[in-house]
């Protein structure tokens, strides 16, 4: 691999634990004004310094993120149809030479196995990994699900591989039953999405089995930006990530640290899918 892929890795997954957590925030690319992230720079600004890396689109990264306290950067670049639309119908939406000019420690794209335009959007994945290759910049394929499909292991398995199969340097998945059979049959590190929101102590005991089951870490957010406290939150993840603490201790990092101010999805005109 070569040294400025392998450096930008290093960026994500932390080399003292092999670990990472990564915040998410790039829902508005296809949910527009999401619960929680309306203002995107309030919520990301007091996270940023919690999280390893930040997975967003370029809009809120020019307009949300500071250039000087920015953490590593996981750019999302696939993109194209609104939670109205057909979500699969996705394209290459930046170009490699502006990801290489934000700074970026990888591109982050979709693909929805299964789904209408499972051809496209892998032959999508192979051009940017082929792209990023060019630059030495890695690849986080993201394996989305389409309507009605289950997200069980042996569908996230296969798009887990596939992903891999086409040189995906990540993947980022659901975590389900058997989630262990995803991670071994991956040969690429996997990392885990919070899914929609959940009691914070449920979200933290996904975390938990997720990491035990092999997972490099989670990339998580919905889970944090609408908890009751988003810091408290981030905190009690990367505890169990980073420190291996249990679901218990865990939750006592969050409940402690748990501060009196109104989270930011309480402001109510963000929207809120089922996805
Ligand atoms: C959507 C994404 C999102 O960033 C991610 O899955 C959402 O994170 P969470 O499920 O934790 O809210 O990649 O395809």
């Amino acid at each position: 691999m070569d040294w400025g892929l392998k450096n930008r890795l290093s960026r994500i997954v932390q080399p003292k634990t092999g670990k990472t957590v990564m915040l998410a925030v790039d829902h508005g690319y296809f949910l527009g004004p999401t619960s929680g992230l309306e203002v995107a720079r309030e919520t990301i600004k007091p996270l940023a310094v919690w999280a390893d890396s930040l997975m967003l689109t370029r809009g809120i990264l020019r307009t949300s993120v500071d250039p000087e306290t920015a953490p590593p950067i996981v750019l999302r670049v696939s993109g194209g149809p609104s939670i109205l639309g057909e979500l699969s119908n996705e394209g290459i939406s930046v170009a490699m030479e502006d990801a290489m000019r934000l700074n970026v420690a990888a591109c982050a794209l979709s693909i929805f196995v299964g789904s209408p335009h499972e051809k496209e959007n892998i032959l999508n994945l192979a051009r940017l990994v082929n792209e990023g290759t060019r630059y030495g910049i890695p690849v986080l394929a993201v394996t989305a699900v389409g309507k009605d499909m289950k997200r069980d292991a042996r569908y996230l398995a296969l798009a887990c591989r596939i992903a891999a199969e086409q040189g995906a340097h990540m993947v980022k998945t659901y975590y389900c039953e058997e989630f262990e059979k995803v991670v071994q049959t991956c040969p690429v590190p996997v990392v885990v999405a919070g899914g929609k929101k959940t009691p914070e102590k449920e979200a933290l005991q996904m975390a938990y089995d997720a990491i035990k089951l092999g997972a490099v870490g989670v990339d998580m957010g919905r889970n944090i930006f609408q908890s009751d406290d988003p810091v408290a939150m981030i905190q009690a993840v990367r505890a169990i990530v980073h420190k291996k603490a249990t679901v218990n201790e865990a939750y006592e990092i969050f409940s402690k640290t748990k501060s009196k101010k109104q989270a930011p999805s309480k402001t109510g005109v963000g929207n809120t899918w089922e996805d």
